[in-house]
């Protein structure tokens, strides 16, 4: 991908220096209508799938549509040989109506709705994630004689966005989990795990499987025998001073996973790496203020309608799009009366007139799917081009 300083043209007089996707930022530049607008790029998003489906023929990509479920993005993705994975009704019943074939399909989270778990045996998905005994009791009686996988708590070190407290079973819990599984009745299949999202450290999940194969090995001593491991998702955007670099992330997995010969499925489940990128958030200045001797810029997309990772520490690049000059620092904010809805500070921009533009990116991931309409606020339109 190309991240790189670069000068490209703005507008026909303004040329500016950016660390930024270029494809991009063209694409926004181009793009001069109604605010905000959420634009996807089919060519980087079609260029990080083919990374992805063709590393390794013995590693299945499911796609964790919860990143960003645009039907056109779906689409996209599917006709790239892309399976995906599901968390929803809604989500499959999208999947379902744009013609994805039920084997194309999983599910992973570890909480799941009895309605939902009907809603995939329907289709003859089969298979669920457990963490709990308390979900394989109800998938026992939901779903009985089910296979399950268990998901696994790993070090989540280097992730901006930690997944370890809310889910995931210790390496103790996890073969008690097998066990408990086989008492009533499900077939304990294998391993999941996830690094956490926005992992920058590439070696994560080399560490994460060489915790899962001790669980691997030990569940062979209750005559249990695994064959299925899912390394979850958590690779990275090029947030921040990150440039992703998926091979070496693939790379480390590869070679990882030769320690189980005897695992015939394997797969991964990217949300933000395959679509976080493509994307760019294209929103308007709507008001100044100067407080405390500070200059504050409020746009009309934030928090609520669409940036709400910044709460957890996601950060986005900030780029004028019709207007340059000397740049300030600005506290850079969105629409809402709610003072929570503050997106960034000490942004270097230029001085910046209401009904300005600013791509923010990179946006393909956790922004549109997050976005409510609090205030009567508009959420962002998809666009694919
Ligand atoms: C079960 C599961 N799989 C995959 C993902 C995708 O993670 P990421 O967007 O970090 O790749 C998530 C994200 O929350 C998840 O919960």
């Amino acid at each position: 991908m190309g991240y790189f300083l670069l000068r490209i043209p703005k507008n026909p007089e303004l040329m500016t220096t950016l660390r930024v996707d270029d494809n991009l930022i063209q694409i926004a530049l181009n793009h001069s209508s109604a605010t905000p607008v959420l634009i996807m790029d089919m060519a980087t998003l079609k260029r990080t799938a083919a990374t992805f489906s063709g590393y390794a023929p013995a590693i299945a990509t499911y796609y964790a549509v919860k990143a960003n479920a645009d039907p056109f993005v779906l689409r996209t993705l599917a006709g790239e040989g892309i399976g995906f994975e599901v968390a929803s009704e809604a989500e499959l019943s999208t999947l379902l109506s744009l013609g994805v074939s039920s084997d194309r399909i999983i599910t992973s989270n570890p909480i799941k709705a009895p309605a939902f778990i009907s809603a995939m045996r329907s289709i003859g998905v089969d298979r669920f994630v457990v963490d709990s005994i308390d979900e394989i009791d109800k998938l026992a009686s939901y779903a009985p004689g089910c296979h399950v996988l268990l998901r696994l708590a790993v070090d989540n070190t280097g992730s901006t966005w930690p997944l370890d407290e809310k889910f995931a079973a210790t390496a103790v819990e996890t073969i008690e989990l097998a066990m408990h599984a086989v008492q009533t009745g499900l077939q304990p299949a294998g391993l999941t795990f996830h690094v956490g999202s926005q992992c920058t450290n590439p070696f994560a999940w080399a560490t994460a499987l060489r915790d899962a194969k001790a669980v691997w090995d030990e569940v062979k001593n209750h005559e249990i025998k695994f064959d299925t491991l899912n390394v979850g998702g958590g690779f990275p955007a090029a947030h921040h001073d990150v440039h992703p670099d998926y091979e070496q992330s693939l790379d480390s997995i590869v070679e990882s996973i030769s320690a189980f010969p005897d695992a015939s499925t394997i797969e991964v489940e990217p949300g933000r790496g395959l679509v976080g990128d493509a994307g760019v958030l294209v929103g308007r200045v709507v008001g100044k203020a100067t407080r405390s001797g500070n200059r504050w810029l409020y746009l009309d997309v934030g928090v609520f309608n669409g940036l709400m990772e910044v709460v957890g520490g996601i950060e986005y690049q900030y780029t004028s799009l019709d207007h340059e000059g000397p740049e300030n620092e600005w506290t850079v904010a969105g629409p809402s009366c709610d003072s929570m809805d503050i997106v960034a500070r000490e942004v270097r921009l230029p001085d910046l007139a209401v009904g300005d533009r600013v791509a923010i990116s990179p946006a393909g991931a956790y922004t549109s799917v997050y976005a409510s309409s609090f205030n009567g606020l508009a959420q962002p339109r998809v666009l694919c081009v």
